[in-house]
């Protein structure tokens, strides 16, 4: 069905892609169409939503939207845009409200998304608007996996469980460690980046192959805090193969003492929740291999780390920009300075001022801006680590392919059926 890409440098089961889908407009508008406006969608946490009438603002690919949690409790997610001529009806991150009044001409809209004012609706438009035809524009599908709430533009889309498939197991190792669930805090960090969304992406969801050479700076200057963390705990108990989250980096001196109390305190913490945390995950496939931690992409565009307590989406603004929207996630359970200690180890290392994400989007930006050459783009690129041996050895080039040929399915899929998702699990 596509043919804004070539189908011979095309080619991610063979490890070969073709450079232009990383900076080109054309195959951007189709991701548009063809991914944003049929995938599910991240969009935040219900925590950030507790109340009735509370709301925040959002983007779904690159739509604005309004989610917001109704006076009986639903949740609700709308196009940010009026319907009488399409001003964006809230300009706020969040807030609390009953209604919303467009600044343009005052219609005013309920928190559900019903028209409930028009003025002039008696002297100038006779009293024969039909209201009820001009409420907010409402997502096909909305749903949450443990606070985690999605939406889809696409009423065929799969249900949002058969969606997530076995990522959700992954996804329980961040948002289900303890009683209670987890909770956002400290508001949305954002920041805008010359790179395009996909690099990101498959970075969280696969590039293992990057860590030592892209963050070799920041290793002499710290260690990682987990590898002293299990070292401890496995010493106590050398069958703990369950050590979750605490992927702490805690700056050392010369003898690799922790330097401040951050590291000592957080470790401590998960050694005291051990148990319970054993409890929850114990059926938990992705412990297997993952040790209690990970780091992926759901895709399209939400990545999210248990090994540093965050979620983000990667909002594409262009071909070659992304807006980046990152938050800290912690046990709801967790003590306020365990909290506050987690947010700002966080703030350490990812977001705008992280040591670790500084890294990574140089990285990206310059892959980005390479892509655009008429000649780069004679060349594919190559993800061709492990091809072959994918059974053997899973690593980063296995997972690279995994996550572009699901991006080329949806991109040449006329609908869900052409989709490969295993249903009701
Ligand atoms: S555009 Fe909203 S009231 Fe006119
Ligand atoms: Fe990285």
């Amino acid at each position: 069905m596509l043919e804004t890409f070539s189908k011979k440098l095309m080619q991610p089961q063979n490890g070969l892609l073709d450079r232009k889908i990383f900076n080109d407009s054309e195959i951007y508008r189709m991701e548009q169409e063809q991914i944003f406006a049929r995938c599910w969608l991240f969009l935040g946490h219900e925590s950030m939503i507790a109340n009735p009438y509370d709301f925040i603002t959002g983007y779904m690919g690159e739509e604005p939207v309004l989610i917001t949690r109704d006076g009986k409790g639903k949740l609700h997610t709308f196009l940010n845009m009026c319907t009488h001529r399409g001003n964006m009806i809230c300009r706020a991150e969040k807030g609390n409200n009953q209604s919303f009044m467009c600044t343009y001409h005052g219609w005013t809209f309920s928190i559900d998304g019903k028209l409930v004012g028009v003025p002039g609706f008696k002297e100038v438009y006779f009293e024969e608007l039909d209201k009820a035809k001009w409420g907010l524009v409402e997502v096909a599908q909305m749903d949450s996996y443990k606070g985690l709430m999605f939406a889809t533009f696409d009423s065929r889309a799969p249900s949002l469980i058969d969606y997530l498939g076995d990522q959700k197991y992954e996804l329980d190792l961040s948002v289900d460690r303890r009683e209670g669930g987890a909770e956002v805090i400290g508001g949305v960090q954002r920041w805008v980046m010359k790179a395009n969304w996909k690099f990101a992406v498959d970075n969280f969801g696969g590039d293992d192959g990057h860590h030592m050479i892209t963050h070799g700076s920041v290793r002499p200057v710290v260690i990682d805090g987990k590898r002293w963390f299990n070292a401890y705990a496995e010493q106590k108990d050398p069958n703990n193969r369950m050590n979750m989250g605490g992927g702490w980096i805690t700056e050392v001196d010369s003898s690799g003492k922790p330097l401040n109390e951050m590291g000592y305190m957080l470790g401590k913490y998960e050694q005291e929740h051990q148990k319970e945390l054993r409890e929850r995950m114990g059926g938990n496939p992705a412990l297997n291999t993952m040790r209690g931690t990970f780091v992926g992409s759901i895709f399209p565009n939400m990545s999210f780390s248990s090994l540093r307590f965050n979620f983000r989406i990667w909002l594409p603004k262009g071909p070659d920009k992304t807006e980046v929207w990152h938050y800290c996630i912690v046990d709801k359970k967790a003590p306020p300075e365990i909290k506050s200690m987690i947010r700002l180890h966080l703030t350490e290392t990812f977001g705008p001022s992280g040591n670790l994400e500084q890294d990574d989007m140089n990285n990206w930006q310059n892959s980005t801006f390479t892509a655009k050459g008429i000649v780069a783009q004679r060349q594919p690129m190559t993800i061709l680590a492990g091809l072959g041996h994918d059974k053997e050895v899973p690593v980063t080039g296995t997972k690279l392919r995994a996550i572009y040929i699901r991006w080329a399915e949806m991109m040449n899929a006329a609908s869900w059926d052409n989709v490969s998702i295993n249903k009701s699990r």
